[in-house]
């Protein structure tokens, strides 16, 4: 059985701080120029149903720089959008490439291919997860404020698929994470209940966003709709409209906490672009990380 990468619940807190140490030590050689060959011969295979800019780019250089190849397919590309079955494509793929990283709607999608996938599949993003993402801010909190445990981590906005993997990241590592969202707008009950099981610390729903920036080490934002919400676009900016992280929001907030957002960002809606754009914004370096996380995944699932 190949180890997959579905979400960050399959891993132990080792496991994944040290997925983001190799990581911290990838990047450090990325910087003096250190050539990586250890994925020579190899190849991966990207299955993207939606769009993206940076998982699609730092997977793809993330591979390349490791020594492999990579091929990329779009909903466009293959017979799935003509409805051939999962559990086909998953075995067919698995004779032709060393794993698949699936972009995609439904987790049951990513689930499904993984069972019945000869190689590992990696979770480049479903409507419930974003795993990789997650891992690589994780990564920037400790390059910028050391390790995780004693900080107090926000998310204000959406109880999305990114807001379920920190969920599920607080409970395996065990950090405070205090979530606000608007009443209707919660993270996964399941996801919450099994998280708070074994968490370490508390994680807390609320619905004000200044209660939950208050003495916050980190606050997370990401879009209000995301991708395949674009029909609740115009009834989402009403009930956000109070979620805005913006120079008022961020005051109430310890004066060295640092903002995350995993982009891309809509400008005056989740965030401001002052925000976006002050010291305190850590999202290029996030994007940055992306590539030097997937390394480390593509390294210890394929190599
Ligand atoms: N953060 C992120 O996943 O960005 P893309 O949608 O551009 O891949
Ligand atoms: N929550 C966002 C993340 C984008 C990277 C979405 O799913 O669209």
């Amino acid at each position: 059985m190949p180890k997959h990468f579905r979400s960050l619940q399959e891993f132990t807190k080792i496991e994944l701080l040290g997925l983001i140490d190799r990581a911290i030590e990838l990047k450090k050689e990325n910087k003096v120029g250190k050539i990586h060959q250890q994925l020579m011969g190899k190849t991966i295979g990207l299955i993207f149903e939606k769009p993206s800019t940076r998982t699609r780019v730092s997977f793809e250089a993330a591979m390349y720089g490791l020594g492999g190849q990579v091929i990329f397919l779009s909903s466009r590309d293959t017979q799935l959008a003509r409805s051939e079955p999962l559990k086909d494509m998953s075995r067919v793929m698995s004779r032709y490439v060393d794993g698949m990283v699936v972009r995609t709607f439904g987790q049951e999608v990513v689930d499904e291919l993984a069972a019945y996938a000869t190689v590992p599949v990696i979770n480049a993003l479903t409507d419930l997860h974003h795993p990789c993402q997650v891992l690589s801010d994780i990564m920037t909190v400790i390059e910028k404020k050391g390790p995780i445990e004693p900080l107090r981590i926000a998310w204000v906005g959406d109880g999305n698929n990114m807001a379920n993997s920190w969920i599920q990241a607080a409970g395996i590592i065990g950090f405070e994470l205090t979530l606000a969202c608007p009443e209707g707008y919660a993270p996964d009950q399941a996801i919450l209940a099994v998280s708070r099981n074994i968490a370490g610390k508390p994680i807390t729903l609320i619905h004000d966003p200044v209660a939950a920036v208050r003495g916050a080490d980190v606050i997370n934002v990401d879009v209000w709709a995301s991708m395949g919400k674009e029909d609740e676009q115009e009834a989402r900016l009403r009930v956000f409209s109070s979620f805005q992280l913006n120079r008022e929001l961020l005051a109430k907030a310890p004066a060295d906490c640092v903002v995350l957002h995993c982009l891309p960002a809509h400008r005056g809606e989740e965030i401001t672009d002052e925000v976006l754009e002050s010291v305190q914004c850590a999202a290029f370096d996030q994007a940055e990380n992306k590539m030097h996380i997937h390394k480390a995944i593509l390294e210890s699932l394929i190599g």
